[in-house]
């Protein structure tokens, strides 16, 4: 496959942009002209985060990118799709910077508990067997401090601000986009288990104290143990084991306190 990148100025989203032309194009320029396709803007007025959040993507110091793939896995496997994503980041920032960032499930890149990466990946149809995925990410690649709204100031990080130094956007989209190729092949060639194992070298949750909310209201507290071959999250409360599909989770200190939950506030 060969990506091929449309850019743009300003946007509302990039994942937005991604749906429209999907949903426009002709049946018979589905596979060549959708499969493969990048949509990058340099700014979003309307970026959109996970669980109907906003995503703020004003500065054009960041990477704000979708990329459209037609899966060979089943449309009950396509949530998979979002754990190559976060791996790839997770491995291009390390092949670009050194700097060895973490997961947070299901695919938050994190430095030290604060967001430098969101992944939203959404689903079109367009017939009963023919699908994508838009994978959107979002990096903060070199904004500065005041870039980011105050109350974001201890919960988001840009590369730059962790290195100290500027950091090469087109090569880090380059790395991830070489890296999310070998990523989906390897998930579609070999099934979950090479991704899944890749995941949770980087992750930092497993064996953790979390609580989980979903639309706002806590759900679980416990120990999220491991990561389902579904993708789902583990968690052992004092009323059993549970697997969580969907949600946010926060990390919990022993005390109880919330330890931190960045990702999931970073966007609201
Ligand atoms: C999250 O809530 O963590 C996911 C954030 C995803 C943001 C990216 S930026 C590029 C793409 N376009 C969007 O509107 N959202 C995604």
């Amino acid at each position: 496959m060969q990506w091929q990148m449309k850019h743009y100025t300003t946007l509302d989203s990039t994942n937005l942009e991604a749906k429209r032309i999907i949903q426009s194009s002709q049946a018979d320029l589905s596979l060549n002209q959708l499969h493969g396709l990048i949509v990058a803007a340099e700014q979003q007025t309307g970026g959109k985060g996970r669980l109907g959040r906003m995503w703020v993507s004003q500065s054009g110091n960041g990477l704000w990118f979708s990329a459209v793939i037609q899966p060979k896995l089943p449309l009950e496997q396509a949530g998979l799709y979002s754990f190559a994503a976060a791996v790839s980041v997770a491995e291009a920032i390390a092949q670009e910077t050194a700097l060895p960032v973490k997961l947070k499930w299901p695919n938050d890149v994190l430095w030290q508990g604060k967001k430098l990466c969101g992944i939203l990946c959404e689903l079109v149809a367009r017939t009963k067997t023919e699908y994508y995925i838009v994978i959107g990410i979002g990096i903060n690649v070199n904004q500065q401090l005041q870039e980011f709204p105050p109350e974001l100031h201890d919960k988001a990080i840009s590369l730059a601000m962790i290195a100290r130094a500027p950091v090469d956007g087109a090569s880090l989209l380059s790395t991830v986009l070489q890296n999310l190729q070998n990523n989906c092949a390897l998930l579609e060639s070999e099934g979950f288990a090479r991704i899944r194992d890749k995941w949770k070298t980087w992750n930092c949750v497993l064996g953790q104290a979390v609580s989980v909310q979903q639309q706002g209201k806590e759900l679980y507290h416990g120990i999220a143990e491991d990561i389902t071959m579904d993708g789902a999250l583990q968690v052992r409360t004092p009323e059993g084991v549970t697997q969580v599909i969907a949600g946010d989770v926060s990390l919990r200190s022993s005390s109880g306190a919330n330890f931190f939950d960045a990702a999931d506030a970073v966007t609201e």
